[in-house]
């Protein structure tokens, strides 16, 4: 077996788990909810069920491959949806969309013909670039598809959740020293990665101050005791506050991260005196490596020598996740659909950074103050061109790390995700930085 073949079967083997993990969602729901639409901003929930077979055959076997379609109407209604008249709402009705059988059928005859191809005697070879995106995409939508079914009824979706456990002391949440140094923004060409993640770029960034933890739901009820409207997430009843989690309302998690929109972050950061990180802040704070410039070993007491020499250093070494370069797993954080809600934010040490910041990747993205934009040498990828070009406006900010229901691969460095600052379904938390 050559070794494309291998790389194939390996990557065959994460899209069958991938789509494993979208049946199951899927099957979460009753039926009348397949055709309901959670978020106004959104298309109803069937779209979704054809769309991700649609996208990989359109990808893989139109595009690529150039077969001929088996059905021409469900490609074109599953890549694009229905769209509302420019300017207004959707107005498309449940019964504009195929019957759920009908869509199932589609989705097991691109399946089966995929498979096909990675079929030993199959002539055909699949770029791996092509089957990458095609299993991101998947896993991307299946964040997606987790943040609209949290805006269903509970009585519409099966509930598979084990109820958390909070702490319910709220946590003193300091501010860390970051030194001035490098940051590595984007990914190595030839390693996979979305176009907007290229080219590499390496920025140098003044010392700051971070908070160790994500701004949680207790800190954030000082803000709103003040007078800011409550996040999209909470809701009270008489005098106390409930979190709506993914399968129940539970009383307010105080030491669980808040979701906010960027706004709603900025907001805070104003109240308090403080900011949201920069995209390279948040780079340095996560994978800089304090220590590794120098063997001068720590005095108890004393400031050690190396952190004030990081910046110096001619070594460029930076961690690939806050860590370390073990692969993620449970004990770093709070991702890969191990829960559907976030957990405290000091509920998992083992991910800290270098300078001790804690989950700086799962447990919500983290809102940066920065606008998403194309790095230096960006170019759109031939077969999805709009992927991130499209959102290069000025309207949508950067967002790191990662949430609860986001897969581990898209946990690398270099993964960028964007919103508008006003949306509010996201799982999306964030912390604050002092120059
Ligand atoms: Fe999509």
């Amino acid at each position: 077996m050559s070794t494309t073949s291998l790389i194939s079967r390996a990557l065959l083997q994460r899209l069958d788990s991938a789509r494993q993990l979208t049946d199951w969602i899927f099957r979460l729901l009753t039926p009348e909810a397949l055709y309901s639409r959670p978020i106004p901003e959104r298309h109803r929930l069937i779209f979704y069920l054809g769309h991700l077979e649609a996208f990989d055959w359109n990808l893989i076997c139109r595009k690529t491959l150039q077969f001929v379609s088996f059905c021409p109407q469900f490609d074109t209604l599953f890549e694009f949806g229905i769209d509302p008249p420019v300017g207004q709402a959707a107005t498309d009705q449940p019964s504009d969309w195929p019957n759920v059988q009908e869509v199932q059928a589609y989705n097991r005859s691109v399946r089966a013909r995929i498979d096909q191809l990675f079929d030993l005697r199959s002539e055909q070879s699949i770029p791996e670039q092509i089957l990458n995106v095609a299993l991101e995409h998947r896993l991307m939508h299946a964040e997606t598809l987790a943040y609209l079914l949290h805006n269903l009824p509970y009585d519409q979706k099966a509930s598979v959740s084990v109820p958390l456990v909070h702490s319910a002391e709220l946590l003193a949440n300091p501010m860390i020293q970051i030194a001035p140094g490098f940051a590595t923004l984007g990914q190595k060409r030839g390693e996979f990665g979305w176009d907007n993640e290229f080219d590499e770029q390496q920025v140098d960034v003044p010392g700051f101050r971070v908070s160790k933890y994500k701004i949680t739901n207790g800190q954030y009820l000082d803000f709103v005791n003040e007078g800011a409207a409550p996040p999209h997430f909470w809701s009270r009843r008489g005098e106390k506050w409930f979190y709506h989690g993914m399968f129940s309302e539970v009383p307010l998690p105080v030491n669980a991260p808040v979701y906010v929109t960027h706004s709603e972050a900025v907001s805070y950061a104003r109240w308090s005196g403080t900011k949201l990180p920069t995209e390279a802040q948040f780079h340095r704070a996560a994978f800089s490596v304090p220590d590794h410039e120098t063997q001068v070993s720590d005095v108890p007491g004393s400031i050690p020598a190396h952190r004030t020499r990081a910046h110096e250093t001619s070594d460029r070494y930076e961690r690939p996740y806050p860590w370390g370069d073990h692969s993620p797993d449970e004990t770093h954080g709070n991702f890969d659909f191990h829960h559907w809600d976030p957990v405290d934010v000091n509920a998992t040490p083992a991910g800290d950074s270098a300078s001790g910041v804690s989950q700086l990747v799962g447990n919500g993205w983290e809102w940066t103050a920065t606008k998403f934009g194309p790095f230096p040498g960006f170019q759109p990828m031939l077969f999805y061109p709009g992927y991130s070009q499209n959102f290069f406006d000025e309207e949508h900010y950067v967002m790191k790390g990662g949430s609860p229901v986001t897969a581990a691969c898209m946990l690398r460095r270099s993964f960028r995700n964007w919103f508008r600052p006003n949306y509010p379904y996201v799982y999306a938390s964030f912390r604050l930085v002092e120059d």
